[in-house]
């Protein structure tokens, strides 16, 4: 594409959205990488939350959570979800939308191993989405879990990972008057390649 060029060069979207990524560690004041994830319920109602992006690899992007919560429960139940990464310091949002599997070989056993002990037994104690009857209840669990699993749990079996693989990732940039960058990625499937376009504002 003749004017694409400066932050939106290059033919891969992974590699732009690392490098944006790198950028905004440099001036956001806290979580860059977070992600406000979409699924819709069973009856199409959407719902939104804030997640930690964990992994951008080479086609996918994974983050980590309880596989019993509203979110895991509407991504299994559509395959599909979206998020938006947004940089207030940058003016700048990432979007992506796709398909949705687990991550729960090695790689989260790795990326639970590399938490803290608290939050790792956290994961243990929380039945997240459950209501809850008070914290004194979530803090005799934690007590209990931790008498159970010791210094070095396991990653919980309810707990871990899921890849995204786009289908659609949009960059955008803000720009003078309103007049905003906007380059759209692609494709059919995920064997199709990625075609590219530049969006009006
Ligand atoms: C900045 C931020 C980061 C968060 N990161 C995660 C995360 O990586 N995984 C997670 O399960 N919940 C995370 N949460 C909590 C979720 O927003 C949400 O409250 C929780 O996962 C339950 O959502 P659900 O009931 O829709 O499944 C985060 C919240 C905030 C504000």
């Amino acid at each position: 594409m003749a004017d694409r060029s400066g932050i939106f060069a290059g033919e891969d979207p992974f590699a732009i959205a690392r490098s944006w990524l790198a950028e905004a560690e440099g001036t956001e004041p806290n979580d860059p990488n977070a992600i406000a994830l979409a699924t819709v319920d069973k009856d199409g109602l959407p719902n939104v939350r804030m997640v930690l992006l964990k992994e951008i690899e080479a086609d996918a992007f994974v983050f980590y959570t309880n596989y019993g919560s509203a979110k895991a429960r509407e991504i299994e139940g559509a395959g599909k979800a979206a998020f938006v990464l947004h940089w207030k310091s940058l003016r700048r949002q990432v979007r992506v939308r796709g398909l949705v599997t687990r991550e729960e070989g090695p790689l989260a056993d790795d990326y639970y191993a590399s938490r803290s002990l608290k939050s790792r037994l956290g994961a243990w104690a929380s039945d997240q989405s459950q209501p809850l009857s008070s914290r004194l209840a979530l803090m005799a669990e934690v007590a209990r879990v931790t008498a159970e699993h010791g210094p070095n749990p396991k990653r919980p079996p309810f707990w871990g990972g899921f890849r995204i693989r786009p289908l659609e990732i949009e960059f955008w940039a803000d720009g003078a008057f309103r007049l905003h960058d906007r380059f759209r990625w692609t494709r059919e499937s995920l064997l199709h390649d990625w075609h590219i376009q530049r969006l009006n504002p």
